[in-house]
């Protein structure tokens, strides 16, 4: 026994150096690598203040930065090239890698290999035919009036039934600080699992642990974003390929959301889809292979939980520091519906049209997803002359756009509603100018479901509640991620409104 306890201490230290050595010629492989990859010794101003963070001087967010060069180039666009990333602010550009060369642009294969684990061939990571057609499937079951509907019941349920009562317990008690952030992405969690499967979290009972489905579903998101901020992708790859560290967790939390997803089918295969109104017992009728059904889902999952959350966490920032914005939101929703009803319905929702437009202009400020990036396949020149490499990244920036003067005008930081009215209707604008629903082919499938949701819950919880941060000089730092979410959440404290009932 102790020969055998002997052998084996060996060979685990014979492992453990042949571990090592292979670790410090990986770390040295990676890293010519990365020299060659990544040109870290491009000498220019940008670069060197990237290379060193130095812009954390002047600038408490990353995009912040971006924006200020952006501000400053006379095109609208700039070029990290250590990241071999062309950035562009211009609205000609946009549109040029958006719509008029899309076929050049895909998401490429960079982006798809981060997500593929979580995401599969599911359509947020794939181009092509396979994404021509998830996006007329997915198109033709989010375009009819009965899922609009099935979506904005779901919405009014969860308000009415769980967010309401949630917020009138906290408001009891005038010293209790709630973190809005935490609570929207738990809403915003119940609902698209409710929308996409038909599933029923109950993320938002604060008394309850939160559900063991979303918290894999958290950690798989933030682990697979975390690939992209290693300094090269070989990195999580022989990570992933000893199944150790990061990469160990994010295939324990993907096999977790896997396990459930695999459940959920199974079972609607077994009692039917037919009387079911979700996503899933839709696309079960066209798509027989269930793997595929789970990747397409996961997507939904993915695109319209987070972007939701981080929308109406800004909005409600936006709001309770703009008094006057919210007074004529309460004026407004009280000429629509009058003062004693709850959840305003889908009809009058169309006649709110200054709600639509506070809508429109916070995430026009802060946009859930701040930036977006492409592949160019071949050689390219955008519109404002910038040339772009086959092979390189092309980014467009929606959150730097809405704080340039040339695309909004002189006011474009202030929070504005009133920007989108002529003569109190509310006027939408170009798509390649407010791109926070992307444009173009492959526009935002969720768009019009995030907007009815976001104006749904903000009139229930302005109507009835006065919300102020913690701090009255709160500043929004943002983790980083795949959606912009605030580092430390958003600390409000919330009470009753008095309501005098007609
Ligand atoms: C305020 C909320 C939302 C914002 C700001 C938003 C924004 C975006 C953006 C920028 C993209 C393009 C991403 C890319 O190509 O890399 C996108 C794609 C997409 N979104 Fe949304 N989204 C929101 C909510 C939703 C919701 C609620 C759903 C689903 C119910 C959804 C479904 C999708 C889908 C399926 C795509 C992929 C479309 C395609 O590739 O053809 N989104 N969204």
């Amino acid at each position: 026994m102790a020969f055998e306890a002997f052998s084996l201490e060996l060979m685990s230290m014979a492992f453990g150096f042949c571990f090592f050595t292979f670790t410090i010629l990986f770390s040295l492989f990676s890293l010519s690598i990365l020299v060659l990859r990544m040109k870290p010794w491009c000498n220019c101003d940008v670069c060197q203040t990237y290379l060193t963070s130095s812009w954390t001087k002047d600038f408490d967010n990353l995009c912040d930065w971006y924006t200020h060069l952006l501000r400053n180039s006379p095109s609208g666009t700039i070029h990290v090239h250590v990241l071999k990333n062309t950035i562009t602010a211009n609205p000609d550009n946009v549109e040029h890698i958006l719509k008029t060369k899309f076929d050049n642009y895909p998401k490429g294969k960079q982006f798809s290999t981060i997500l593929g684990d979580l995401l599969g061939k599911g359509i947020f990571n794939v181009d092509g035919q396979t994404w021509r057609f998830q996006r007329k499937l997915a198109s033709a079951e989010l375009g009819s009036v009965s899922i609009r509907l099935f979506a904005f019941e779901l919405v009014k349920a969860e308000t009415n039934s769980r967010l309401i009562p949630l917020l009138s317990s906290i408001a009891k008690d005038q010293e209790r600080v709630l973190d809005l952030q935490d609570v929207f992405r738990r809403f915003s969690f119940d609902n698209i699992c409710k929308f996409s499967f038909g599933l029923d979290p109950g993320c938002l009972n604060l008394s309850l642990p939160i559900s063991d489905f979303s918290v894999a579903f958290d950690e798989a998101t933030k682990l697979s974003a975390q690939r992209a901020l290693a300094s090269s992708p070989l990195i999580w790859k022989i990570k992933r390929l000893f199944n150790i560290g990061s990469e160990k967790k994010l295939r324990e939390a993907i096999d977790m959301v896997n396990e459930l997803a695999e459940e959920m089918i199974s079972q609607r295969r077994k009692t039917g889809f037919a009387n079911h109104k979700d996503l899933l017992s839709r696309f079960m009728g066209s798509v027989d292979d269930d793997k595929y059904l789970r990747d397409i889902v996961v997507s939904f999952l993915l695109a319209g939980r987070d972007t939701v959350a981080s929308g109406l966490t800004s909005l409600m920032w936006l709001i309770s520091q703009n008094p006057k914005v919210e007074d004529a939101i309460r004026a407004e929703s009280d000429r629509v519906m009058g003062t004693s009803q709850d959840l305003v319905s889908f009809e009058q929702m169309r006649d709110m049209h200054y709600l639509n437009a506070a809508v429109y202009e916070s995430l026009r400020l802060f946009p859930p997803v701040q930036f977006d990036s492409k592949f160019s396949l071949e050689d390219d020149v955008l519109p404002d002359g910038t040339s772009v490499k086959g092979g390189t990244r092309v980014t467009y920036h929606p959150y730097a756009m809405g704080r340039i003067e040339s695309v909004w005008g002189s006011d474009c930081v202030e929070f504005k509603p009133e920007r989108w009215l002529t003569n109190g209707v509310f006027v939408p604008e170009n798509p390649f100018k407010y791109t926070v629903f992307q444009a173009g082919p492959r526009i935002c499938m969720g768009k019009d479901l995030a907007l009815a949701e976001m104006k749904c819950v903000a009139l229930a919880v302005i109507r009835k509640f006065n919300i102020r941060a913690v701090d009255p000089d709160y500043v929004p730092r943002f983790s980083p991620g795949l959606t912009a979410s605030l580092r430390g959440g958003l600390p409000v404290v919330i009470k009753e409104r008095e309501v005098v009932c007609l």
